[in-house]
C-alpha cells in the first residue's frame, strides 16, 4: 500500500491551493471518487493479510473523512469568494446621476386643455368625454339637425360604415349627457372632432371644448357672464367681450363671441386682421327642439352652450402663427413648452 500520510499531505496541498469550485470538484473525483486514489486504496485492501485489514482499513477511512472535511471547508471558502467577487463587480452607484434624464413635457394643446378644465372645474362644472366614433344621431339628429338640413354639408364630415362617423364636433356629449342624466347638469367636454378639410388654418383632426350648462333659469346673460371670466382668466387679463348674432341649429338665439385682441389689444395688427377683435367661439341657448330629443321639458329647463377651438386658444395665448406646428412633433417646438 501506498504511503497514506504522504497521499493525504499530497492531497490537502492542492485542496488548499484550488482556485475555482470546478477544480475543487475535479479534486474530490480524482481523490475521493469512485475510481479516486483513495477508493482504489481501500480496494487494495484484499491484498493485505486480513489480520492487517481492519487498521488499514480504518486509516483508509479516516483520510478519507480528513480529505472529505477539507474539501468541504474549501468550498465554503471558494463559495464565500465567489459572493463577495459577484458582489463588488455588480456594484451599482445609486449616486450617480441615470443616462437621459432629461424630462418630456406636455404638448401645449395638452396644456391649454387641462388648464381649460382647471378653470371649469374651480367654477364647478364637470369634465365630461364621448366617443369619437359617433352615430349621426348624436352628431346631427337630435342636435336638431336633420338629414336634409344644409348645415350638414359644412361639416365636412368622415363618414365610416354601418351609419358610423367621426364626430365633426363635440356638440354630441351635450346629447349624451341630456340623454343619461337629469339637469342641473354642468359641464364641458373637451376632446378631438374631425373634417374632411386641410390647409394652413384647418387641419382634418383638432380639439374643441363644449360647455354645457342645464338649469330652471338660466340666461343668456349668464352665458355672457362665464365665457367673459373664463377668457379673461385664460388669458389672465383684462379682455372686453362682444357677441355676434349667429346660427346653430342646435342654440336659439345663437352668437359667435369675439373677444378684443390678445395681441394688440385691439389696436389692429394683423392677427386680428386689423379689426381688434378675435372671434374664438359659437354659443347659444339650447334649442327646444335639443331638449326634446333629450326627453328635457324646454317649459321647465333652460340652457346654454358653447364650443370652442382648442389650437386657436392655444395659438392665441402662446402666439404661435401655424397651426401645423402643432402636429409636426417637431422636438424643437415642443421642447418650448415642456416647463412653465
Ligand atoms: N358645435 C359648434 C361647432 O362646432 C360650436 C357650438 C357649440 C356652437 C355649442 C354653439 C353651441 O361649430
Amino acid at each position: 500500500m501506498a504511503d497514506l500520510s504522504a497521499l493525504t499531505a499530497q492531497a490537502l496541498v492542492q485542496i488548499g491551493a484550488s482556485e475555482s469550485l470546478a477544480a475543487l470538484d475535479e479534486l474530490r473525483v480524482h481523490w475521493l471518487g469512485k475510481k479516486g486514489v483513495l477508493t482504489e486504496q481501500l480496494k487494495a485492501l484484499g491484498g493485505l493479510k486480513p489480520a492487517e485489514r481492519p487498521a488499514a482499513g480504518a486509516r483508509i477511512n479516516a483520510a478519507k473523512t480528513e480529505l472529505h472535511s477539507a474539501i468541504e471547508a474549501r468550498r465554503t471558502t471558494l463559495e464565500q469568494a465567489s459572493i463577495v467577487q459577484a458582489l463588488t463587480s455588480g456594484r451599482i452607484d445609486v449616486s450617480l446621476p441615470g443616462r437621459g434624464e432629461a424630462t418630456g413635457g406636455m404638448h401645449p394643446i395638452t396644456r391649454v386643455r387641462l388648464r381649460i378644465e382647471e378653470l371649469f372645474r374651480n367654477a364647478g362644472y364637470e369634465v365630461a368625454e364621448g366617443p369619437e366614433v359617433e352615430d349621426e344621431f348624436h352628431n346631427f339628429e337630435a342636435l336638431n339637425i336633420p338629414a336634409d338640413h344644409p348645415a350638414r354639408a359644412m361639416h365636412d364630415t368622415f363618414y365610416l360604415e354601418d351609419g358610423l362617423l367621426l364626430r365633426t364636433h363635440t356638440s354630441p356629449v351635450q346629447i349624451r349627457a341630456m340623454l343619461s342624466r337629469k339637469p342641473p347638469l354642468a359641464l364641458i367636454a373637451p376632446g378631438r372632432v374631425y373634417r374632411c378639410d386641410s390647409d394652413v388654418s384647418h387641419s382634418p383632426m383638432f380639439h374643441q371644448v363644449e360647455g354645457l350648462l342645464v338649469d330652471t333659469d338660466v340666461s343668456f346673460a349668464n352665458l355672457k357672464a362665464v365665457l367673459h371670466q373664463f377668457m379673461e382668466a385664460l388669458f389672465e387679463r383684462p379682455l372686453a367681450m362682444r357677441l355676434r348674432p349667429s346660427y346653430f341649429p342646435f342654440t336659439e338665439p345663437s352668437a359667435e363671441v369675439d373677444i378684443s385682441c390678445v395681441l394688440c389689444d385691439g389696436q389692429g395688427c394683423r392677427v386680428c386682421k386689423q379689426t381688434g377683435w378675435l372671434e374664438v367661439a359659437g354659443c347659444g341657448m339650447v334649442h327646444p327642439n335639443v331638449f326634446k330629443a333629450c326627453g328635457i321639458d324646454s317649459e321647465r329647463y333652460t340652457g346654454f352652450a358653447f364650443g370652442f377651438g382648442i389650437e386657436r386658444l392655444a395659438m392665441l395665448r402662446y402666439g404661435v402663427n401655424d397651426l401645423r406646428l402643432f402636429y409636426d412633433n417637431d422636438l424643437r417646438f415642443l421642447a418650448q413648452f415642456a416647463r412653465g
